[in-house]
Protein backbone atom coordinates (compact mmCIF):
# COMPACT_ATOMS: atom_id res chain seq x y z
CA UNK A 1 0.00 0.00 0.00
CA UNK A 2 1.36 3.31 -0.49
CA UNK A 3 0.11 6.62 0.64
CA UNK A 4 -0.87 9.58 -0.94
CA UNK A 5 0.66 13.38 0.70
CA UNK A 6 -0.75 16.41 -0.14
CA UNK A 7 0.04 19.77 1.07
CA UNK A 8 -2.94 21.05 2.41
CA UNK A 9 -1.84 23.92 4.36
CA UNK A 10 1.50 25.86 5.80
CA UNK A 11 3.43 23.16 6.73
CA UNK A 12 0.88 20.74 7.11
CA UNK A 13 0.94 17.63 5.08
CA UNK A 14 -2.07 15.07 4.76
CA UNK A 15 -0.96 11.66 4.67
CA UNK A 16 -4.00 9.39 3.15
CA UNK A 17 -3.61 5.72 2.49
CA UNK A 18 -6.77 4.07 1.07
CA UNK A 19 -7.54 1.08 2.86
CA UNK A 20 -9.25 -1.64 0.46
CA UNK A 21 -10.59 -3.88 2.72
CA UNK A 22 -12.46 -1.32 4.52
CA UNK A 23 -12.51 1.03 1.33
CA UNK A 24 -12.14 4.39 3.62
CA UNK A 25 -9.02 6.48 3.90
CA UNK A 26 -6.99 6.54 6.46
CA UNK A 27 -5.32 10.28 6.97
CA UNK A 28 -2.45 11.27 8.84
CA UNK A 29 -1.40 14.93 9.62
CA UNK A 30 2.31 16.08 9.75
CA UNK A 31 2.78 19.32 10.71
CA UNK A 32 6.27 20.14 9.90
CA UNK A 33 7.59 22.26 12.67
CA UNK A 34 10.48 23.44 15.04
CA UNK A 35 9.25 20.52 16.95
CA UNK A 36 7.05 18.67 13.89
CA UNK A 37 3.88 17.10 14.99
CA UNK A 38 2.09 13.54 13.38
CA UNK A 39 -1.43 13.55 14.03
CA UNK A 40 -2.87 10.16 14.23
CA UNK A 41 -0.25 7.19 13.36
CA UNK A 42 -2.36 4.36 11.22
CA UNK A 43 -3.00 0.91 12.12
CA UNK A 44 0.02 -0.44 13.06
CA UNK A 45 0.09 -2.99 9.85
CA UNK A 46 0.38 0.49 7.81
CA UNK A 47 3.32 1.34 9.53
CA UNK A 48 5.47 1.62 6.78
CA UNK A 49 3.57 2.89 3.95
CA UNK A 50 3.00 6.26 6.56
CA UNK A 51 6.84 5.79 7.37
CA UNK A 52 7.32 6.40 3.43
CA UNK A 53 5.18 9.00 2.96
CA UNK A 54 7.02 10.98 6.26
CA UNK A 55 10.11 10.30 5.14
CA UNK A 56 9.07 12.16 1.96
CA UNK A 57 8.49 15.32 3.73
CA UNK A 58 11.43 15.49 6.90
CA UNK A 59 13.59 13.25 8.36
CA UNK A 60 11.22 10.66 10.54
CA UNK A 61 14.19 10.32 13.52
CA UNK A 62 12.79 14.19 14.38
CA UNK A 63 9.55 13.89 14.78
CA UNK A 64 8.62 15.13 18.20
CA UNK A 65 4.63 14.87 18.85
CA UNK A 66 2.48 12.49 18.30
CA UNK A 67 -0.95 13.12 18.80
CA UNK A 68 -4.36 11.09 18.42
CA UNK A 69 -8.05 11.50 19.54
CA UNK A 70 -8.71 8.34 20.78
CA UNK A 71 -7.30 5.06 21.50
CA UNK A 72 -7.81 3.01 18.51
CA UNK A 73 -5.83 0.81 15.91
CA UNK A 74 -6.21 3.46 12.68
CA UNK A 75 -5.56 6.55 15.24
CA UNK A 76 -2.76 5.09 17.01
CA UNK A 77 -1.98 1.49 16.97
CA UNK A 78 1.65 2.36 14.74
CA UNK A 79 2.63 4.67 18.06
CA UNK A 80 5.01 2.05 19.40
CA UNK A 81 6.53 1.56 15.69
CA UNK A 82 6.82 5.76 15.70
CA UNK A 83 8.85 5.67 19.17
CA UNK A 84 11.32 3.08 18.16
CA UNK A 85 11.82 4.66 15.02
CA UNK A 86 12.19 8.80 16.52
CA UNK A 87 14.04 8.79 20.10
CA UNK A 88 12.73 12.50 21.06
CA UNK A 89 9.01 11.21 20.27
CA UNK A 90 6.29 11.52 22.89
CA UNK A 91 2.37 10.89 22.94
CA UNK A 92 0.22 13.41 23.49
CA UNK A 93 -3.41 12.73 24.68
CA UNK A 94 -5.52 13.34 27.16
CA UNK A 95 -5.60 12.88 30.89
CA UNK A 96 -7.57 9.50 30.40
CA UNK A 97 -5.71 8.70 27.44
CA UNK A 98 -2.37 8.65 29.37
CA UNK A 99 -3.16 7.31 32.14
CA UNK A 100 -5.75 4.26 31.48
CA UNK A 101 -4.61 3.45 27.69
CA UNK A 102 -1.40 4.84 27.45
CA UNK A 103 0.40 3.84 30.82
CA UNK A 104 0.42 0.05 29.60
CA UNK A 105 -0.05 0.71 26.06
CA UNK A 106 2.90 2.96 24.65
CA UNK A 107 6.87 2.14 25.05
CA UNK A 108 7.42 5.43 26.83
CA UNK A 109 5.15 7.80 28.77
CA UNK A 110 2.94 9.77 27.25
CA UNK A 111 2.21 13.60 27.73
CA UNK A 112 -0.89 14.01 29.65
CA UNK A 113 -3.11 16.98 28.33
CA UNK A 114 -5.37 18.81 30.18
CA UNK A 115 -8.73 20.42 28.60
CA UNK A 116 -7.52 23.68 26.67
CA UNK A 117 -3.87 23.22 27.34
CA UNK A 118 -1.71 24.64 24.76
CA UNK A 119 0.90 23.33 22.92
CA UNK A 120 3.85 25.59 20.77
CA UNK A 121 5.29 23.57 18.24
CA UNK A 122 7.41 26.79 16.73
CA UNK A 123 5.14 28.60 14.07
CA UNK A 124 2.07 27.13 15.56
CA UNK A 125 0.45 26.96 18.28
CA UNK A 126 -1.69 23.72 18.90
CA UNK A 127 -5.08 23.20 21.71
CA UNK A 128 -5.93 20.63 23.37
CA UNK A 129 -9.63 19.95 23.17
CA UNK A 130 -10.98 17.07 25.30
CA UNK A 131 -14.14 15.84 23.66
CA UNK A 132 -14.90 12.99 25.93
CA UNK A 133 -17.62 10.28 24.07
CA UNK A 134 -16.66 12.85 21.15
CA UNK A 135 -16.60 11.44 18.22
CA UNK A 136 -16.33 8.01 20.48
CA UNK A 137 -14.03 7.50 23.49
CA UNK A 138 -14.02 8.33 27.11
CA UNK A 139 -10.55 9.58 26.60
CA UNK A 140 -11.24 11.29 23.10
CA UNK A 141 -9.56 15.07 22.24
CA UNK A 142 -8.98 17.24 19.71
CA UNK A 143 -6.27 19.45 18.37
CA UNK A 144 -6.68 22.87 16.75
CA UNK A 145 -3.50 24.50 15.00
CA UNK A 146 -4.54 27.66 16.34
CA UNK A 147 -2.06 29.68 13.64
CA UNK A 148 -3.76 28.21 10.79
CA UNK A 149 -6.95 27.67 11.88
CA UNK A 150 -7.03 23.74 11.36
CA UNK A 151 -9.24 21.34 13.42
CA UNK A 152 -8.18 17.86 13.38
CA UNK A 153 -11.31 16.69 13.46
CA UNK A 154 -10.80 13.07 13.77
CA UNK A 155 -13.48 10.55 12.43
CA UNK A 156 -16.53 13.98 12.68
CA UNK A 157 -18.01 14.03 9.15
CA UNK A 158 -16.64 10.55 8.13
CA UNK A 159 -17.05 9.66 4.64
CA UNK A 160 -16.11 6.50 2.31
CA UNK A 161 -14.29 5.74 -0.41
CA UNK A 162 -11.35 7.48 -1.54
CA UNK A 163 -12.43 11.33 -2.75
CA UNK A 164 -10.05 14.11 -3.61
CA UNK A 165 -7.65 15.04 -1.00
CA UNK A 166 -9.23 18.78 -0.74
CA UNK A 167 -12.53 19.82 -1.18
CA UNK A 168 -13.94 23.44 -0.61
CA UNK A 169 -17.32 22.20 -1.33
CA UNK A 170 -19.81 21.22 1.21
CA UNK A 171 -19.08 18.27 3.13
CA UNK A 172 -22.05 17.83 5.56
CA UNK A 173 -24.30 16.16 3.33
CA UNK A 174 -21.26 13.06 2.29
CA UNK A 175 -20.65 12.50 6.25
CA UNK A 176 -24.73 12.82 6.54
CA UNK A 177 -25.57 9.88 4.06
CA UNK A 178 -22.00 7.96 5.62
CA UNK A 179 -24.04 7.71 8.74
CA UNK A 180 -27.62 7.25 7.19
CA UNK A 181 -25.74 3.99 5.71
CA UNK A 182 -23.99 3.08 8.83
CA UNK A 183 -27.04 2.96 10.75
CA UNK A 184 -28.10 -0.02 8.86
CA UNK A 185 -24.50 -1.59 9.35
CA UNK A 186 -23.13 -3.63 12.22
CA UNK A 187 -21.09 -0.05 13.07
CA UNK A 188 -24.35 1.76 13.50
CA UNK A 189 -23.48 2.79 17.18
CA UNK A 190 -20.38 4.57 16.77
CA UNK A 191 -21.16 7.34 18.55
CA UNK A 192 -22.92 8.13 21.46
CA UNK A 193 -25.19 10.50 22.17
CA UNK A 194 -24.69 11.94 25.65
CA UNK A 195 -25.43 15.26 27.90
CA UNK A 196 -22.36 16.47 26.38
CA UNK A 197 -22.49 15.97 23.20
CA UNK A 198 -24.27 19.54 21.56
CA UNK A 199 -22.01 21.01 23.98
CA UNK A 200 -18.78 20.10 22.87
CA UNK A 201 -19.77 20.18 18.81
CA UNK A 202 -20.86 23.74 19.85
CA UNK A 203 -17.33 24.55 21.36
CA UNK A 204 -15.94 22.87 17.85
CA UNK A 205 -17.65 25.31 16.41
CA UNK A 206 -16.99 28.66 18.12
CA UNK A 207 -13.45 27.59 17.43
CA UNK A 208 -14.44 29.03 13.75
CA UNK A 209 -12.44 26.57 11.87
CA UNK A 210 -10.93 27.66 8.35
CA UNK A 211 -9.88 23.94 7.94
CA UNK A 212 -10.86 20.82 8.83
CA UNK A 213 -8.80 18.28 8.83
CA UNK A 214 -10.75 14.61 8.44
CA UNK A 215 -9.24 11.10 9.54
CA UNK A 216 -11.66 9.31 7.09
CA UNK A 217 -12.77 11.83 3.73
CA UNK A 218 -11.60 15.02 1.73
CA UNK A 219 -10.00 17.85 3.80
CA UNK A 220 -12.46 20.76 3.72
CA UNK A 221 -11.16 24.21 3.16
CA UNK A 222 -14.35 26.73 4.15
CA UNK A 223 -16.53 27.57 6.88
CA UNK A 224 -15.87 25.16 9.77
CA UNK A 225 -18.26 26.82 12.11
CA UNK A 226 -21.35 26.27 9.66
CA UNK A 227 -20.45 23.05 8.88
CA UNK A 228 -19.56 21.89 12.56
CA UNK A 229 -23.28 23.41 13.06
CA UNK A 230 -24.83 21.38 10.29
CA UNK A 231 -22.84 18.10 11.10
CA UNK A 232 -24.20 18.58 15.07
CA UNK A 233 -27.89 18.90 13.92
CA UNK A 234 -27.41 15.50 12.16
CA UNK A 235 -25.62 13.87 14.55
CA UNK A 236 -28.70 14.86 17.15
CA UNK A 237 -31.30 13.76 14.30
CA UNK A 238 -30.06 10.58 13.92
CA UNK A 239 -27.48 9.54 16.58
CA UNK A 240 -29.90 11.45 19.74
CA UNK A 241 -33.39 9.84 18.13
CA UNK A 242 -34.59 7.51 20.43
CA UNK A 243 -34.76 3.52 19.11
CA UNK A 244 -38.21 2.78 18.29
FE1 LIG B 1 -12.54 6.16 15.88
FE1 LIG C 1 -10.64 6.92 12.80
Amino acid sequence: MKSLVTEVGPDLFRISTFHPGYSIQINQFLLKDDEPFLMHTSFKKLFPATLDAVTSVMDPKKLRWIGFSHFEPDECGALNDWLKVAPQAQAMTSVVGAMVMMDDFADRPARALADDERIPTGNHRLQFLSTPHVPHGWDAGMFFDEVSRTLFCSDLFFHPGDPEPCTESEIVSRAQEAIVQGASSPLAKDMPYTPYTDLTLDRLAALKPATLALMHGSTYRGNGEQALRELAKVIKATHGRKPE
